[in-house]
C-alpha cells in the first residue's frame, strides 16, 4: 500500500454556523473557528472538515451556494479564511472544505442566466426537461421529499433537484460545466486547503431515461436510487474529477457517499479510486426509540455490529473507510443507540471506543466530545430546516396525526446536532453574545466544554485519550495499517476486534449493553492500553465486564 499523509488523520467536523460567533450577531463564524484552534489542538485532532462557507442563501445551510470563489458574509471572509489557513498550519492542523458540486443554488449566476434564456449555454449547465401534459418529466422523489422537478414559469420545461428547489442539479453531461468546476476545485486548493469532504457525490451521474417507476408512496412519487445514486458510468466522472484536481495537489478527499457493493469500492477508494476514502454508513438508520428496537437493544447491537464488520473486511483489500458516530445530518449518537436513562459518562465512552480503533479514518462531530444531546421540540414551528418540514408533510401524507408526526420528527431530525456548542455554562452556553440563530440546548448548563475540562474522568479527557492512545508513535502503525479481526461474536451485545500487525496485537473490547457480560480471554495480557472504568475483574482467563464498559488490551 502506498503511504499518504492522510492515512493518521483524525478529522474533526465543524458545522460553522453552530460552533463559535465571534461578532456576536449569534451565527458563528470563521473567526470563531480560529479563536478555538487551541481547543481543537489540545483534543488532539490534525484535520478539521469545515461544513460550506461560501456565499449562499441559506435555503438549506450553505449547501446551496451562489458563489464558490467568496465566502458568505455571515461567516466572515476570504481575509478570514486565508488567516484560518495560515493558523491551523501553524498548529499541525490541514482544512477540508465542503465541496457541493451536484448542485449550485437557484441564485447562482448560472441558473440565473439559464432562466434568462432557456437557449443559452447555461441551461445545458442544469438539467431542464420538457413536462409531458401537465406533469413533471417523470415521478421522482426529491431526496427532501416532494417532486425533484421544478416547473420553470411560463414554459412547460422543468428542472430537476434531488434536494430542495433551492439546490438545481448540474449537468455533469456537460464538459465546459465540468471544466468550470475543476478550475474553482483547483483555485481553494491552491489556496493550501488539505483537501474536500465531497457532498453528495454520489448523485452526479443520472440514468437519463426517465420514466415514471411505480409509485411507492401516497404522494404518487418514487424514490428512483438506482436511477442517480452511483448509477453506470459515474466512475467516468470521478476519475476525471480526480485527475484534473485532487491527485495534482495529492488531496484528502473523503467522498460522502455509501459504497453498498464491495465490489465497487475500487473505483471509489484506494490506489485507483477517486476518493482518499468514503463514508461507512452502515450504522446511520438505527435508533434505539424505533418501535423495532424500543425492547431489543442487544438485538440492535448484534444486527450493527454484523454490518460494521462485514463493511471493515470487504474494504480492506481496497483502502480506508471513515468511520464516525455523528455528522451535521443526523439526531445525536447516544440518543440514537443508548437508551434514555442510561446515557451518560460510561455508555457515551462506550460508544467512542467501539468506532475510534476500527480500520480507516475516524471523525468526531463537534460536541460529540462532551456528549452533546438532542433537543426535543414542543412545536414543528420550532425547526428551522426545510427539510424537517417535508418529512413532517410526508408522515401527515401517510396518516400520522399531527402529535405522532412530530414525536417522529423529534426522534429521526437532523437538526439536533445542529444546536450551537456548549462551551460554557455562561449565558448562551458561551457560544454567542446575541441572540442564537437557533435555540441552545438547555442543558448546557450541566453538559459544557468547560466543565469537562480539567476533569479526570469527563468523556472530553476520556476522547483525548482515544486520540492520543491512536496518535502514539508506540501504537499508530498497528491502529492505521494493522489487520481487522472480529472477536468474540458468539457473544451478545459485544463488539470486540483485534487490531493486529507483526509486532503487535491489540483487543478492543466493548459491552454496548446495560449488563454485565462474561467473557474468556485466553492470550496473555500484556498491558491495558484504555479503560472507561477505574478496574478491569479478571478471574483467570474471565474477565467481567461492566455495563458499558471499554476495554483496549495489547496481548501477546
Ligand atoms: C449532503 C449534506 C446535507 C445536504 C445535502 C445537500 O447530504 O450532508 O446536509 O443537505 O447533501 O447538499
Ligand atoms: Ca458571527
Amino acid at each position: 500500500m502506498i503511504k499518504k499523509w492522510w492515512q493518521d488523520s483524525i478529522v474533526y467536523q465543524i458545522y460553522p454556523k453552530s460552533f463559535q460567533d465571534s461578532n456576536g450577531d449569534g451565527i458563528g463564524d470563521i473567526k470563531g473557528i480560529i479563536n478555538r484552534l487551541d481547543y481543537l489542538k489540545d483534543l488532539g485532532i490534525n484535520v478539521i472538515w469545515i461544513c460550506p462557507i461560501y456565499k449562499s442563501p441559506m435555503v438549506d445551510h450553505g449547501y446551496d451556494i451562489s458563489d464558490y470563489y467568496d465566502i458568505d458574509p455571515s461567516f466572515g471572509n476570504m481575509k478570514d479564511m486565508e488567516l484560518l489557513l495560515k493558523e491551523s498550519e501553524k498548529r499541525g492542523i490541514k482544512i477540508l472544505m465542503d465541496l457541493v458540486i451536484n448542485h449550485t443554488s437557484d441564485k447562482h449566476i448560472w441558473f440565473e442566466k439559464a432562466m434568462e434564456d432557456l437557449d443559452s449555454k447555461y441551461a445545458d449547465y442544469y438539467i431542464i426537461k420538457q413536462g409531458k401534459a401537465d406533469t413533471p418529466p417523470n415521478n421522482w422523489r426529491s431526496i427532501f421529499g416532494g417532486s425533484a422537478w421544478e416547473k420553470i414559469a411560463d414554459t412547460n420545461k422543468y428542472y430537476l433537484h434531488l434536494f430542495t428547489k433551492g439546490q438545481p442539479d448540474l449537468n455533469w453531461e456537460n464538459k465546459e460545466m465540468r471544466n468550470e468546476l475543476y478550475k474553482m476545485v483547483n483555485y481553494w486548493l491552491e489556496k493550501g486547503l488539505g483537501g474536500f469532504r465531497v457532498d453528495a457525490i454520489a448523485h452526479i451521474k443520472k440514468d437519463f431515461s426517465y420514466i415514471n417507476l411505480p409509485s411507492d408512496g401516497p404522494d404518487g412519487l418514487v424514490d428512483a436510487w438506482e436511477y442517480y445514486r452511483n448509477a453506470k458510468g459515474i466512475e467516468v466522472f470521478l476519475d476525471e474529477l480526480k485527475e484534473r484536481t485532487f491527485k495534482i495537489y495529492d488531496s484528502m478527499t473523503v467522498g460522502e457517499t455509501d459504497v453498498k457493493e464491495s465490489d465497487r469500492l475500487v473505483d471509489f477508494i484506494g490506489e485507483n479510486g477517486c476518493f482518499s476514502t468514503v463514508f461507512d454508513f452502515c450504522h446511520v438508520t438505527y435508533h434505539i426509540n424505533d418501535d423495532e428496537w424500543k425492547n431489543n437493544p442487544i438485538e440492535m447491537v448484534n444486527e450493527i455490529r454484523d454490518k460494521l464488520f462485514e463493511k471493515q473486511l470487504n474494504s480492506i483489500e481496497y483502502g480506508f473507510l471513515s468511520n464516525f458516530i455523528e455528522n451535521h445530518d443526523l439526531p445525536r449518537s447516544t440518543n440514537r443507540f443508548i437508551p434514555e436513562n442510561e446515557i451518560g459518562f460510561y455508555s457515551e465512552s462506550m460508544l467512542a471506543t467501539v468506532y475510534f480503533f476500527l480500520r480507516g479514518i475516524p471523525f468526531i462531530y463537534q460536541g460529540q466530545e462532551i456528549g452533546m444531546m438532542d433537543f426535543p421540540k414542543k412545536s414543528i414551528d420550532e425547526f428551522l430546516d426545510l427539510a424537517t418540514y417535508q418529512n413532517y408533510k410526508a408522515y401527515l401524507g401517510k396518516g400520522f396525526t399531527e402529535d405522532e408526526a412530530l414525536k417522529k420528527i423529534n426522534i429521526e431530525c437532523r437538526e439536533h446536532s445542529r444546536t450551537p456548542f456548549q462551551w460554557s455554562h455562561d449565558k448562551n452556553s458561551g457560544f454567542t453574545t446575541g441572540t442564537p440563530w437557533f435555540e441552545i440546548n438547555p442543558n448546557y448548563k450541566y453538559i459544557n466544554m468547560k466543565d469537562q475540562e480539567d476533569k479526570e474522568y469527563s468523556l472530553l479527557t476520556y476522547y483525548k485519550r482515544l486520540v492520543k492512545l491512536r496518535k502514539s508513535e508506540e501504537y499508530k502503525e498497528v491502529f492505521i495499517y494493522g489487520d481487522f479481526i472480529p472477536i468474540f461474536k458468539e457473544y451478545d451485545g459485544i463488539i470486540a476486534y483485534e487490531r493486529k500487525d507483526d509486532k503487535q496485537r491489540i483487543l478492543i473490547i466493548n459491552n454496548c449493553v446495560n449488563k454485565t457480560s462474561t467473557i474468556e480471554i485466553k492470550e496473555n495480557i500484556k498491558k491495558t492500553l484504555l479503560n472507561n472504568y477505574e478496574e478491569i475483574l479478571l478471574d483467570k482467563e474471565n474477565i467481567k465486564l461492566l455495563p458499558y464498559q471499554s476495554i483496549v488490551l495489547e496481548i501477546n
